[in-house]
């Protein structure tokens, strides 16, 4: 059965589901919120739906209902890798179902089929003044190949609503193909000789990318699977899941939604916080000029805390947990790079701040987020270019995003569109509160 028989056989059910619960419960109220949510970023405002991830305050995140853990140990895995092929995790988020090795494969060589980049991207890139930041060329590349969608020009036919997910699935799978050439081209192109390595035929989605970045390592492959996987999704509320909703919920393309998505992980709150993390232990590292003493870490921490910055790669605005993203994370980097004084740095943080945080009592999660070791990985292996990192995220990001948005076409899910208030009408029902 192929992706796109298995959402035919769901989807019946999954609209009844959500008809039915419209029409009987469609009143029933999910939240209150208030004005200083209003004022605040609509935290934690229950007003999205998704069934690809959740994110448990105390658990941390389950794509489909599995947690990091089960998937790593359930998703098919190429032969002799440690980490599951992409393609098989993209089954999961579109499907919800766990792949057969052959299911995960037929993904990897749909992506094979689809994965050529037209010339032009290249060609618009290299017309980019050299410094430009690399997640503008990503975003940009993404743009770039809205020429491509089938979701856009069918529309313009006249495509039938209830097709619309095809298109988008169609779409989806097109995009996704190329996202790991386009990236490492990027890279090749900004930071290295600006030769491109060929894509290996052999190689699955995730290890192409690991070997077009040139980096020599087999253990890179490995870490380039668990990385798309662990930060492919997050629920809807993030700046980049929400902003391609958003865009999408206009029946704009994939390609428009998922740029104007990269465009919001390319924000120094979101996305950019992996490069702040390893530049934090490595201005940590170079003070001391090794790996500092317990003693030695605090008071930085303390130092860090009391000029008014942050400490990054901890925290979490729902989190309240150490986040599982960093721990399976910090397990690669226990196996492969015990001695690497990077890693060791950023492990003995995880036995230092916390407790730092929690003294100081303001943070309400004291606790390391994905972005607290993933940059110490990559750059053990030499990918040292934090600007980057941001990229990496996008590709495995997209991968999130685009399920998403497969199944809002396919659920039909509205133009979002929520209701905005003056200040004095703000201020006109607090007033009223307080005299009630
Ligand atoms: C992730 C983050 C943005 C969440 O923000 P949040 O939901 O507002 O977090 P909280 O509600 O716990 O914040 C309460 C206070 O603790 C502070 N705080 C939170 N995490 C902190 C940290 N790592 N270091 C220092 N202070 C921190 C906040 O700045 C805030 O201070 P304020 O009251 O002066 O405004 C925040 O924890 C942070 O800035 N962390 C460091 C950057 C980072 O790792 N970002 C990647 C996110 S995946």
């Amino acid at each position: 059965m192929t992706i796109k028989d298995k959402l035919t056989a769901q989807l019946p059910e999954w609209r009844e589901r959500m008809r039915r619960l419209v029409k009987e419960s469609g009143d029933v109220k999910v939240d209150v919120f208030t004005i200083a949510q209003v004022y605040g970023g609509m935290r934690d405002v229950k007003s999205l739906v998704t069934d690809i991830s959740y994110v448990d305050p105390n658990e941390g995140i389950r794509f489909r209902g599995y947690t990091i853990s089960e998937l790593l140990e359930k998703l098919p895995k190429p032969i002799g890798a440690d980490m599951p092929y992409t393609g098989g995790l993209y089954f999961l988020l579109i499907t919800g179902e766990i792949p057969s090795a052959a299911e995960a494969e037929e993904i990897e060589k749909e992506w094979k089929g689809r994965g050529k980049v037209p010339q032009y991207v290249f060609d618009m890139i290299r017309t980019m003044p050299s410094d430009t930041h690399p997640m503008t060329l990503f975003s940009m590349a993404v743009l770039a190949m809205q020429y491509e969608s089938i979701f856009a020009r069918k529309y313009a036919e006249g495509m039938k609503r209830d097709t619309y997910w095809e298109a988008m699935l169609e779409d989806s799978l097109n995009l996704t193909a190329k996202l790991p050439e386009v990236a490492a081209y990027i890279y090749r192109l900004k930071y290295k000789d600006g030769k491109f390595i060929q894509p290996d035929p052999k190689l699955d989605w995730g290890a192409n990318f690991a070997h077009m970045m040139g980096v020599p390592d087999k253990k890179y492959q490995d870490l380039s699977r668990l990385y798309f996987l662990l930060h492919s999704d997050h629920e809807s509320g993030n700046v980049s899941a929400h902003a391609t909703h958003l865009v999408g919920s206009a029946l704009s393309d994939i390609y428009y939604a998922a740029s104007a998505g990269l465009d919001g992980l390319a924000g120094p709150l979101h996305g950019l916080a992996n490069q702040e993390c390893l530049k934090w232990l490595l201005d940590v590292y170079n003070k001391y000029g090794q790996v500092p003493t317990k003693d030695e870490l605090t008071k930085y921490a303390w130092d860090t805390l009391n000029s008014g910055q942050v400490i990054p790669g901890y925290g979490h605005a729902v989190l309240r947990k150490t986040d599982p993203r960093y721990t399976a994370q910090l397990e690669f980097g226990k196996k492969h790079m015990a001695d690497d004084d990077i890693f060791k740095l950023a492990s003995l943080v995880y036995d230092v701040v916390p407790e730092v945080l929690r003294q100081q009592g303001r943070a309400r999660d004291p606790w390391p987020n994905v972005d607290a070791i993933s940059g110490s990985l990559q750059y053990h292996y030499g990918v040292k270019e934090f600007d980057f990192y941001t990229v990496m995220f996008g590709v495995s990001r997209i991968l999130g995003v685009s399920a998403n948005a497969i199944w809002a076409r396919a659920l039909g899910q509205p133009i979002e569109r929520p209701k905005s208030l003056t200040t004095p009408m703000l201020e006109e029902i607090g007033e009223k509160i307080k005299v009630a």
